[in-house]
């Protein structure tokens, strides 16, 4: 199978007490190996919840979500969830400990990683000792740790300073293509979005549902914004965003 992912007339509803809140309305979209998409929309529309569906933490309502049953899957929630009693080395080998796969090796590679993102003097730290953007670089390091076949983050930049972002942004893109890995990435910003996915998806208040879909396909500069093709791609996702 060529796709990794097909989901299939998605809907989600909670049931409250007083309400039954439709959060999710006939999504439909198919996930290449490969491939990395954003999903933009509003606040509240549902993207964190079609997220923790994907990873199987939740179940939807309605609906057929197609997956390879050895997919290895990695989620970065939103509200990271690093654990407050291991220091960041511990939880970035959490996932590879529990698989029973955790070695020198891969020891090396962690450290690595948390080197390369300005985490050197923090390895030993625990997450209270912290900043924001830092315990999502960590939540990083810990999602790409397990070497999975799919990375879901909700919002994994939403944290960091502008070039630190831009820096990150280029670097994930380039590990994920290196290795034809597959990614979906949450984000309010849409120029991260169009940085680094090749396809972004808008979710609509309107319907609960997707209202466009953009192939990003031009000559990628990080950081620059003066480029006709990202200015289109800017203003057309803005627009579906705003109206
Ligand atoms: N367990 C739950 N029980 C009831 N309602 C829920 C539950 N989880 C989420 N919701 C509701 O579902 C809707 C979508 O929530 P979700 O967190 O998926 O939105 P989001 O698009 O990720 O928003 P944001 O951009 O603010 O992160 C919200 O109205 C939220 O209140
Ligand atoms: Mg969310």
């Amino acid at each position: 199978m060529n796709n990794l992912l097909e989901i299939k007339n998605l809907y989600k509803n909670y049931q409250t007490i007083s309400e039954e809140i439709i959060v999710l309305k006939n999504i439909n979209f198919k996930l290449k190996r490969g491939e990395l998409l954003a999903l933009v929309g509003p606040s509240g529309i549902g993207k964190s919840t079609l997220l923790s569906i994907i990873s199987g933490l939740e179940k939807p309502s309605k609906g057929v979500i197609k997956k390879n049953k050895d997919l290895i899957i990695s989620y970065m929630l939103q509200d990271n969830s690093l654990m407050p009693f291991l220091n960041v080395l511990d939880n970035c080998s959490l996932g590879l400990k529990i698989k029973n796969k955790y070695n020198k090796e891969s020891k090396k590679e962690i450290i690595n990683m948390l080197n390369k993102y300005g985490l050197k003097d923090y390895i030993y730290s625990y997450p209270d000792e912290l900043s924001g953007g830092q315990k999502q670089r960590v939540s990083l390091v810990r999602a790409l740790s397990v070497n999975p076949d799919l990375l879901l983050l909700d919002e994994p930049f939403s944290k960091l300073d502008y070039k630190t972002k831009l820096d990150i942004s280029y670097d994930v893109r380039n590990i994920l293509k290196k290795e034809n890995k597959s990614m979906i990435m949450v984000t309010h910003d849409i120029e991260e979005a169009i940085n680094i996915c090749d396809r972004v998806i808008v979710l609509s208040k309107n319907n609960n549902s997707i209202k466009s879909v953009y192939e990003i396909d031009y000559e990628r500069n990080i950081g620059d914004k003066t480029n006709d093709k990202f200015l289109e791609y800017y203003n057309r996702i803005w627009r579906d965003l705003d109206g």
